[in-house]
């Protein structure tokens, strides 16, 4: 592991003099520390240590009287690759667990965006009590990274479970963190999401009930596995997490047509997940029209179809994955889809399965390859659809 910005996190406890060494080995191997104390951690070790090794100022304040600048916890939180918060006592992971946030290392925790580990160290009572194990529980389910206590001599002369990890331990979880994390790193993935707004005048428009959750899931899952993701996007109230993707807001078929074939040319894959109106307005009226006769016709064109024109502008080692919204002959009209497209993979949802399809958080997908061959899914979050379909597109795909 190397370049990585990583931000450990030192709590109040008698292991906190081995986070030096942890601190060490990382800045060794060429990633960037910065370490953020909670005041009592710093009667374990010295701020003097971890700064000289860090090469980095501790932080430990919200604020530093000196010069009256402000430690702002939302910067760290975004800058880290990783937060480590080792060791971490029963107090902090309570607090974690719950909300709290009393200190800077945890506001920064609440904040981060990045992958947490934490390596809890306590007595073994503290450890074994019910209150400390549903805590750690909670948050292993809340998708933080726990590296196990160990068994041994505690500090109160006692044997048992609550030593932390020793920090050779916490450095290979990291490493062995960002191997995985790193299938996909150097690809470039284009996503389309959401709606499109075809506008009738300038109060009304022709639009639909995407809600963008589908193709900021699949952006999510790849940028996790290490892609640089472009998310060009209709309007959504929908917000991206990982900072490897960057977000383009569009509002109309044409407007996300122009962007998409801009960054088409740079990316290894695209994913077109986004509803895009098939017929706009010919002309959008300069003001409101005006309710007069009992009917009113407005005549609409064709939007450029961007999946059909990317399929025409496609290079060999490009990958292109398009979805299918189905109501009726659903298996039938995908295939023509995937076909008439030039597409390497279809993602088949109907709405006639319940829970699948526009706006709910679940989705039933069917996926077919290029030789017809069809993978039924049942019904999941979709942020399990995503790496379903992610996973895919890396297992078939990429390996060629
Ligand atoms: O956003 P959510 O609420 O989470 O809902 C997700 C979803 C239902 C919108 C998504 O799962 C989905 O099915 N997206 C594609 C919807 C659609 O427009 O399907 P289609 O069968 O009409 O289009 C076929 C393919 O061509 C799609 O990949 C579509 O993005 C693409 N297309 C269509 C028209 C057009 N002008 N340009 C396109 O690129």
């Amino acid at each position: 592991m190397t370049g990585k910005n990583i931000l450990v996190g030192i709590t109040g406890g008698i292991a906190a003099y081995k986070v030096a060494i942890l601190v060490r080995l990382l800045v060794r191997n060429n990633n960037n520390v910065k370490v953020v104390m909670t005041p009592m951690a710093k009667h374990f070790i010295t701020p003097l240590t971890l700064a000289t090794l860090s090469k980095n100022p501790i932080l430990v304040d919200f604020y530093n009287p000196e010069n009256g600048d402000w430690n702002s916890h939302v910067d760290m939180g975004l800058w880290a690759d990783a937060y480590v918060i080792a060791p971490a006592t029963a107090n902090t992971i309570a607090k974690m667990a719950n909300g709290i946030a009393d200190n800077l290392l945890l506001t920064t925790y609440l904040s981060a965006k990045c992958p947490v580990f934490f390596a809890p160290s306590m007595d073994l009572d503290m450890f074994k009590h019910q209150a400390t194990q549903k805590n750690i529980q909670t948050l292993v389910e809340r998708g933080n990274f726990v590296i196990d206590a160990t068994s041994g001599e505690l500090a109160s002369g006692l044997e048992g479970k609550g030593r932390m990890a020793e920090p050779e331990i916490i450095y290979n979880s990291l490493c062995e963190y960002f191997k995985s994390d790193k299938k996909l790193s150097g690809k470039k993935v284009l996503i389309t999401a959401g709606p499109t707004y075809e506008h009738i005048d300038p109060v009304r428009f022709i639009g639909n009930h995407s809600s963008g959750k589908m193709g900021f899931a699949i952006a999510e899952e790849f940028a996790k596995q290490g892609a640089d993701v472009f998310l060009v996007s209709g309007p959504v109230k929908m917000q991206t997490e990982n900072k490897k993707i960057s977000k383009f807001d569009v509002v109309s078929a044409q407007e996300m047509y122009e962007k998409c074939i801009e960054l088409f040319k740079t990316v290894d894959i695209a994913v077109f997940a986004a509803a895009v109106a098939d017929y706009r307005p010919k002309s959008k009226a300069q003001n409101k029209i005006k309710k007069q006769n009992d009917d009113l016709k407005i005549e609409l064109e064709k939007t450029p179809d961007i999946a059909l024109n990317i399929g025409k502008i496609k290079k060999s080692s490009q990958i292109t994955v398009g979805f299918a919204l189905e109501t009726d002959n659903e298996m039938e009209n995908a295939k023509l889809k995937l076909k008439n497209k030039n597409l390497d993979l279809i993602i088949l949802n109907s709405l006639n399965d319940k829970g699948a399809g526009f706006n709910t958080d679940t989705n039933k997908i069917s996926i077919i390859r290029k030789d017809l061959s069809v993978l039924n899914f049942e019904i999941k979050t979709k942020t399990e659809v995503a790496k379903d379909i992610v996973e895919e597109i890396v297992r078939n795909l990429l390996s060629d």
